[in-house]
């Protein structure tokens, strides 16, 4: 089997009905039985090329489970039967009160981009603004216009080490002994009530570089999705929120001709060294100069971020990086994905061309793998995971 069959078979695999009218993807079926915000962003985008209704119906089942505030949840429990490893929340009512980069818009543009049909436009448009609305409204309650996460699993970066100064945690933690410290934070947020602004003042509180970039980028999608739905009033307001945070991230989280990511009322900046720097590529936020800095400097730096088989997550100078540490540093296929888009939109088309190739050829030889070491190629954690697919879009642009 070719590439693109081998990932279609894997998607099509991971698929599950949930027999109250939904369909959605597991990113994998032992590690991860569930449903989590953005790989089914990541599924749909995959889906589109082969299944516009298979990727439709992964984002009608996520926003059916959409909060009254608008929050989505990272992950929906569907399946009842199964155990859960922890509901990072309340979990009362099958989800969780936390939440995942917002690549809905992103998702839904690229499934337009396939059928040129507005109508599930029409159906999820309004659902989606209102996840947007509440990431505006509510993670920003100081009006630093930058988006804040409560949790650090809400980055998608499990136990990055961009989180042990607020997590008060050492370079050297466990991923136990990190895990547990995660789980003491949802327990001091629950009695915050997951009240969004006390719980940042008394426990959490970071804006977060990749969460933020990828707002910008998607409501700059999200505009021209309004456009489409005839939302002139949601078009205005994506437009102007895109372009507040853009500055904010210049004028709060630019130093050293990178993007660090910042912490509390005082946004001071967490000056760890992580794939952070290269995640703003996708929403174009250096210029063209400072992203000719950032590849000479750290993308081509052998002794920093590349290695033989890709990106480290984590610069192999900083004292927390870990080549088989989970998010302390090994290679992991949506990141390279963010990076290879921030790429071909700068015109870096060898170092794009590169990223692909290592890519794809870890997952030729290892499977469809959880993440990998970025020293050795050894690959880790859950088989059949979906991330993998990703590379089949760096393949078809
Ligand atoms: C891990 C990843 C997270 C992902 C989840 C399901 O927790 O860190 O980003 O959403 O697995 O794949």
């Amino acid at each position: 089997m070719n590439f693109r069959d081998k990932a279609f078979a894997l998607l099509k695999e991971n698929r599950r009905d949930t027999g109250t009218g939904h369909t959605y993807t597991v990113p994998s079926p032992e590690v991860y039985p569930y449903q989590w915000l953005w790989d089914s962003c990541f599924h749909a985008i995959i889906l589109a090329k082969v299944d516009a209704e298979a990727a439709i119906s992964e984002l009608r089942a996520l926003l059916s489970r959409q909060l009254d505030d608008g929050m989505v949840p990272n992950i929906i429990f569907w399946d009842t039967k199964l155990t859960r490893p922890y509901n990072w929340g309340w979990g009362k009512s099958g989800v969780t009160s936390i939440t995942q980069p917002p690549m809905l818009a992103y998702a839904a543009e690229a499934i337009y981009r396939h059928t040129r049909e507005t109508a599930f436009l029409e159906e999820l448009f309004p659902k989606m603004l209102a996840f947007y609305r509440y990431l505006i409204e509510r993670r920003d309650p100081r009006d630093h216009q930058l988006i804040s996460l409560i949790n650090p699993d809400e980055s998608g970066e499990d136990n990055s080490p961009r989180f042990d100064k607020p997590m008060h945690v050492a370079s050297d933690i466990s991923f136990f002994g990190h895990m547990y410290e995660r789980h003491k934070l949802v327990r001091a947020n629950r009695v915050c009530n997951f009240d969004e602004e006390e719980c940042m003042r008394k426990n959490f509180w970071v804006k977060d570089v990749p969460f933020n970039t990828i707002m910008v980028k998607n409501l700059e999608i999200l505009a021209k999705l309004a456009v489409l739905v005839k939302d002139p009033e949601a078009e205005a307001y994506a437009k102007l929120h895109a372009g507040l945070i853009r500055q904010a991230m210049r004028d709060v989280l630019f130093s050293d001709g990178v993007f660090w990511s910042a912490e509390g009322e005082k946004k001071e900046l967490l000056k760890v060294a992580t794939w952070a720097h290269f995640v703003p590529l996708f929403a174009e936020l250096y210029t063209k100069e400072e992203a000719h800095a950032l590849i000479e400097t750290h993308f081509h730096n052998h002794d920093s971020f590349r290695s033989s088989y890709g990106i480290r997550t984590v610069s192999q100078q900083e004292p927390a990086y870990r080549a088989a540490g989970f998010w302390r540093g090994p290679i992991w296929m949506a990141p390279h994905w963010f990076i290879y888009q921030g790429l071909r939109a700068y015109g870096f088309e060898s170092e794009a061309v590169w990223l692909r190739s290592v890519s794809e050829r870890l997952i030729e030889h290892n499977g469809f793998r959880e993440y990998f070491n970025p020293e050795t190629g050894k690959a880790y954690g859950a088989h059949n995971f979906t991330w993998g697919t990703l590379v089949l879009d760096m393949l078809d642009s």
